[in-house]
């Protein structure tokens, strides 16, 4: 494996439907070490995403088209592939993209794409992670970084981080503790991917600097 130097810096785009506060982490994290790579441009099917206050704030290039606006879904997902491709991304974070991917967008960026997920997968898949796992009484939980496959929140497992659930804790306290988890490890599965430190070896992702 060549020197982090001669590579290439990737280029990142995040896919963000509400907060993006997942967005932000990666993005302060970029600046403040080096991970071979930057967030060049974030993409939003929500108008109303505060991802798009952020990514202004931080002059990252947007892309926003209005999933409510009756737009038919194969045209929709044509101009937001057309928009990424335009852009020469390397790696595709999605953080709170609430829209599955198609099937072909995902072959054509297979292992280019990865996801954060609010449990420990294959435990709580689906939009509802936290609250799912707090209703269930599970005492611990936790966060997921996987690539993205053609089944939802399925793709092989970058990294995971446990989070204990409390006695007497609430869900709110739980989300918090489950967001600060998440910017820590999001940022750095990204690092390891832009450094191409990420071998995946059937559904297994070995990360070269552990193994
Ligand atoms: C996070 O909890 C993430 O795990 C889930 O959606 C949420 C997005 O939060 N997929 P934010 O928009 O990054 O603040």
């Amino acid at each position: 494996m060549g020197s982090i130097l001669n590579r290439k810096r990737k280029r990142i785009a995040v896919l963000a439907s509400g907060n993006g506060s997942n967005m932000q982490a990666i993005s302060d994290y970029s600046l403040k070490n080096d991970i071979n790579g930057d967030v060049v441009f974030v993409v939003t099917n929500n108008p109303d995403a505060y991802a798009l206050v952020r990514a202004k704030n931080a002059n990252i290039k947007t892309f926003c088209i209005d999933f409510k606006k009756n737009i038919p879904r194969q045209e929709f997902d044509r101009e937001i592939s057309e928009a990424i491709k335009n852009e020469k991304i390397d790696l595709i974070c999605l953080a709170g993209y609430m829209l599955l991917l198609n099937t072909v967008f995902i072959s054509e960026y297979q292992n280019k794409i990865i996801n954060i997920h609010p449990s420990l997968l294959p435990s709580f898949k689906g939009v509802h992670g936290i609250k799912d796992a707090f209703d269930y009484g599970v005492k611990v939980t936790g966060v997921t970084v996987h690539f993205v496959d053609c089944e939802l929140d399925h793709g092989p497992i970058i990294l995971q981080e446990a989070v204990q659930i409390n006695e007497g804790e609430t869900a709110q306290q739980l989300e918090a503790k489950i967001h600060e988890v998440e910017h820590k490890i999001y940022p750095l599965a990204v690092k390891y991917f832009c450094r191409e430190e990420l071998k995946i070896i059937g559904r297994k992702v070995c990360i070269t600097e552990r193994c």
